[in-house]
């Protein structure tokens, strides 16, 4: 009666420091799902670690400057056992040492349940070190150490990185950008609260196409622990083959973020508890404060605007200010690409969800930053947390500024693109029966996508399937930084008579 498939393996945990494991395997019976009807057939014998403190999971991002690359990773080793430091330089080039500060948490930092109780697992250490004054497209070599204090030294295995582009830099330039993405298990083996079916998929597809991928964007919903920590250990197991080898840049969602009275822009518990303390501390992100995950990013001739859907983002608030300085800053001569980042839908989805509510996206996104988008000429605005992907024409205030479907040639959009990428692994959302005149391209499926700089005047978008890494959705810019300058509907400067 019992399937010969092995469903289940359970770890127990008694502290970072002293891992246990019983391994339990359950089997399926071919009628009930195990978690109904679980059968033990058997336990292993107490398994260990080798090292349990070793460094894991080194994970990438761009930090403050352009030719910053941050090293973060998790280990047993807090301040008192050892320094933890990079040891990196370019290939067949000198090393150097590059020492990391360390964050950790404890249970008290958690807002609530799960993740102050049976999700609570301690996190061991996380490790930032900054790697600076990067030669632009250079290839470094770099490994982690963690130096004892009997003067042993612990370290990780080699990897390697291409330093960022300078700003305005005119070389190939390909970044993949999607949220919602999950975890699995490539066994198909359970997992708590296990509904990102699509994730394995999109990491296979990354890891293989990694050498034509320079920077990826995960925004919002990272691994959907939703307070049930260790599992934030499988995901940066997961990515680490992407993370590892390029900028893994996050934004937050309500999964990380969202808990009652703790500040959140919206008040529900989909956090779990962890109310950002896991995002904010196992990534790094260049924000200015960590607990708030707004910033910019330079990256040759891109500008990102990462806002953070999760704190109040309406017209008036500190993030709106520093998304308009975002938007207003750039040098649209040497970065054309200007590019719109947030979880939450800002601006058109045909998500079910909103259509229930009565609306195409969260309430007072597009009221606070369409003017923003208009004048500031945003090309391209990206978003998550609606599990599908969906593309609509070039639009300004809910009405089409442009005819063209796929190629945009010359002068500007009139209006910003505005795309729903959150098919990255969380079970699908459906779209909703009301037909619009601005949705150009819907898929029901598991995807990202990817943007692909040619040079200063040429981009072409992609929309890719999880299944396949085939492109079902395309379109391209082509247009030349004079055609920028051109003054279209409420993006001209406004005259006054003194002037
Ligand atoms: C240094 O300490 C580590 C951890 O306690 C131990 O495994 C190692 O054998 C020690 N090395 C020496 C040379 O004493
Ligand atoms: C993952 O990809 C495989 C191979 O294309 C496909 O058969 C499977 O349905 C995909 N899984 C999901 C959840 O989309
Ligand atoms: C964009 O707007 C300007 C000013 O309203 C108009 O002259 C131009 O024709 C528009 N371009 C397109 C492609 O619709
Ligand atoms: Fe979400």
């Amino acid at each position: 009666m019992l399937t010969e498939k092995f469903m289940f393996t359970d770890i127990y945990t008694n502290s970072r420091a002293h891992l246990i494991f019983h391994i339990c395997i359950l089997a399926l019976d071919d009628t009930h799902f195990f978690w109904i009807y679980p059968k033990l057939v058997a336990v292993s014998d107490k398994i260990a670690f080798a090292n349990p403190n070793a460094p894991l999971y080194p994970r990438l991002a761009l930090g403050k400057s352009w030719n910053e690359m941050t090293v973060t990773w998790t280990s047993g080793y807090g301040i008192n056992d050892a320094e933890p430091f990079v040891q990196w330089g370019p290939k067949e080039g000198d090393r150097m040492h590059s020492p990391a500060e360390t964050l950790t948490f404890t249970r008290d930092s958690m807002c609530g349940a799960p993740a102050r109780t049976v999700g609570w697992r301690d996190p061991g250490y996380i490790h930032t070190s900054h790697l600076k004054e990067l030669w632009p497209n250079k290839i470094y070599e770099y490994r982690i150490g963690h130096k004892l204090n009997n003067v042993t030294y612990i370290w990780s295995g080699n990897y390697q990185f291409t330093a960022p582009p300078f700003p305005g830099q005119k070389s190939l330039q390909r970044v993949v950008i999607f949220g919602d993405m999950g975890k699995g298990e490539v066994d198909g083996s359970n997992e708590y609260n296990n509904f990102q079916h699509g994730s394995i998929n999109t990491t296979q597809q990354l890891i293989q196409d990694l050498e034509n991928i320079d920077i990826v964007f995960h925004i919002g919903d990272i691994c959907y622990a939703n307070g049930y920590l260790p599992q934030w250990d499988q995901f940066t197991a997961q990515v680490e083959p992407i993370a590892s080898a390029v900028p893994y840049m996050i934004a937050s969602g309500n999964h990380e973020r969202d808990w009652p009275g703790t500040g959140s822009f919206y008040e529900n518990m989909d956090s779990g508890g962890e109310c950002g303390v896991l995002a904010q501390t196992m990534f790094y992100t260049p924000a200015s404060n960590r607990a708030k995950l707004w910033y910019s990013i330079d990256y040759g001739m891109f500008r990102f605007c990462i806002a953070d859907t999760e704190h109040d983002w309406r017209e008036g608030t500190e993030q709106y200010k520093f998304i308009e300085h975002c938007l207003a800053s750039v040098d649209r001569q040497k970065q054309p690409w200007i590019i719109f980042l947030a979880h939450r839908v800002l601006g058109y989805s045909s998500c079910i969800c909103y259509a229930e509510e009565g609306s195409f996206a969260e309430p007072m996104g597009r009221e606070s930053f369409q003017k923003l988008w208009q004048k500031y000429k945003v090309d391209i605005a990206i978003y998550g947390h609606v599990h599908n992907y969906e593309r609509t024409c070039p639009i300004y205030q809910n009405i089409c500024t442009n005819e063209e479907k796929h190629h945009y040639k010359g002068r500007t959009l009139n209006g910003t693109i505005h795309v729903v990428a959150g098919g990255g692994g969380a079970s699908l959302s459906a779209f909703t029966s009301l037909k619009t005149k601005w949705s150009i391209f819907k898929d029901y499926d598991y995807g990202f996508v990817k943007l692909t700089a040619f040079d200063h005047s040429n981009l072409l978008f992609e929309y890719k399937k999880s299944r396949d890494g085939k492109v079902y959705d395309s379109f391209k810019i082509s247009r030349d930084y004079r055609d920028i300058l051109a003054c279209t509907m409420d993006s001209c400067p406004s005259i006054t008579m003194a002037s």
